[in-house]
């Protein structure tokens, strides 16, 4: 098979690093890719969410499978174009269609879906400039912190949880009457916090049947202890210790065959992976959030620890015969620590040289935002790359990626030093 991956980031180069080692791959491309997708593929300068352009190359390459890493292109109706055009309805995407893209696309939408299939999430209420009032009001009502979540896409910036009542009614209207997050927050949905730890848990469903795939936790602040701004990961464990057969079958029973009944109950078609940001609060799972792609830099810890083809997988997907593959997982741990940008995710510098690359032992390096540029490679990014490790426990694979970002130097690397800090 020839398939092209969507995307750019370490996401990407670790799902392109595991479909480059399946025995029916014929060639493998990545649009746009970066420094790491190019040594196990071929990198093709196209833009994701310009569907014509990726419709000329489909045909061109004879491309028989789309695997799309990131939502945007999900959101913005790639699934949907290929069943709507003659020539591209024959050819499986990996990504669920427009409207399962909802789930990622809009709380409100989300929030619905679970409350419809009684899938444990915090109580909400959802409010636009029209019921400004009355979401003041409802404030009024909660007791703090308050939980304020944009409805739409905010590149990871719009949920905000504030302890303080007048700055949570003033950041309610900047979000509502003066669009803050853009056309993001013209409804914004108030709710209950939950007060626990959080974990990933990932599907991967052909609509019929799933596989649950490893579990993994993220790291999302960029200061050590959990503290400073959000970023988009800075590390990622799995498994995640705290999670055992008892939890594992609450998660299953309670919220994983919900969803998935729950799609096809309300005739939502869905192929691809399911993204379950949770939390277990006393000893129960209650979603977070959903997320319709895999998580980054989650996949550079569940990827690795799948021994099973995932080419053959994603064909189980697109033939409705996941139910009769098998998924082996590798029973070692797997870490991954991100070094990134000085300076992100606020402002930081690109095009860096990065060296020491050749002195990378027992680590898995996945490229996130890199370039090659004649035969150097450089930073393109905030995140830069997450270096990925085996080991008999989390401490054993921790030990391995710190000893590698030792040895890789670009100006003004940051990393994080305490990924796992909060596990055993
Ligand atoms: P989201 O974009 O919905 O995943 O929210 C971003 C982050 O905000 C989550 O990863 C949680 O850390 C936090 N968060 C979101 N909703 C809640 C909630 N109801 N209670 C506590 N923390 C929350
Ligand atoms: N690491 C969280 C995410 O990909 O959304």
């Amino acid at each position: 098979m020839n398939v092209l991956v969507l995307g750019s980031g370490g996401r990407e180069h670790a799902i392109s690093w595991k479909l480059s080692q399946s025995t029916i791959l014929n060639k493998l491309y990545i649009a746009p890719g970066n420094a790491g997708t190019s040594q196990v593929g071929e990198n093709v300068a196209l833009n994701p969410n310009n569907f014509d352009e990726v419709k000329a190359f489909v045909l061109d390459k004879k491309v028989s499978m789309l695997v799309v890493g990131p939502e945007d292109p999900l959101v913005n109706g790639i699934h949907d174009y290929f069943l709507a055009d003659n020539q591209l309805k024959h050819i499986p995407v990996i990504g669920p269609q427009k409207e399962a893209a909802q789930l990622e696309g809009s709380k409100e939408y989300a929030k619905e879906f679970m409350f419809r299939h009684k899938i444990p999430t915090a109580k909400y209420q959802s409010f636009s400039a029209d019921t400004l009032k009355e979401g003041l009001a409802f404030l009024e009502e909660m007791t703090p912190p308050y939980v304020l979540k944009a409805d739409g896409l905010a590149a990871g910036k719009g949920v905000l949880i504030l302890n303080d009542l007048s700055e949570a009614k003033a950041e309610l209207t900047a979000m509502l009457k003066d669009a803050k997050f853009g056309a993001a927050s013209a409804k914004v949905v108030i709710e209950e916090f939950l007060d626990g730890i959080e974990l990933s848990v990932f599907v991967l469903t052909d609509g019929e049947s799933y596989k649950i795939l490893p579990t993994a936790k993220d790291y999302k602040r960029i200061g050590e202890g959990d503290t400073g701004l959000n970023t988009g990961g800075m590390g990622a464990v799995s498994p995640v210790p705290f999670v055992d057969d008892k939890f594992m079958a609450k998660v299953e029973n309670q919220i994983i065959k919900p969803t998935v009944d729950g799609l096809k109950v309300d005739n939502i078609p869905y192929k691809g992976f399911i993204f379950f940001g949770l939390i277990k609060v006393k000893g129960n799972p209650f979603v977070i959030e959903y997320n319709v792609r895999m998580g980054d830099p989650e996949t550079e810890v569940v990827i690795p620890r799948i021994k099973s083809d995932l080419l053959d997988l994603f064909d189980g997907v697109a033939l409705n015969s996941l139910s009769e593959k098998d998924l082996e997982i590798d029973p070692r741990a797997a870490t991954t620590v991100m070094l990134v940008s000085g300076g992100y995710p606020e402002a930081y510098e690109k095009g860096k040289e990065i060296s020491g690359l050749q002195n990378v032992e027992n680590t898995i390096v996945f490229h996130a935002g890199t370039k090659s540029e004649n035969g150097k490679v450089l930073s393109n990014g905030g995140r830069v790359m997450a270096l990925t490790s085996y080991g008999r426990d989390m401490k054993d694979a921790l030990a391995k990626s710190y000893a590698s970002a030792d040895k890789v130097c670009f100006d003004n690397i940051y990393f994080r030093k305490d990924i796992g800090f909060d596990l055993k």
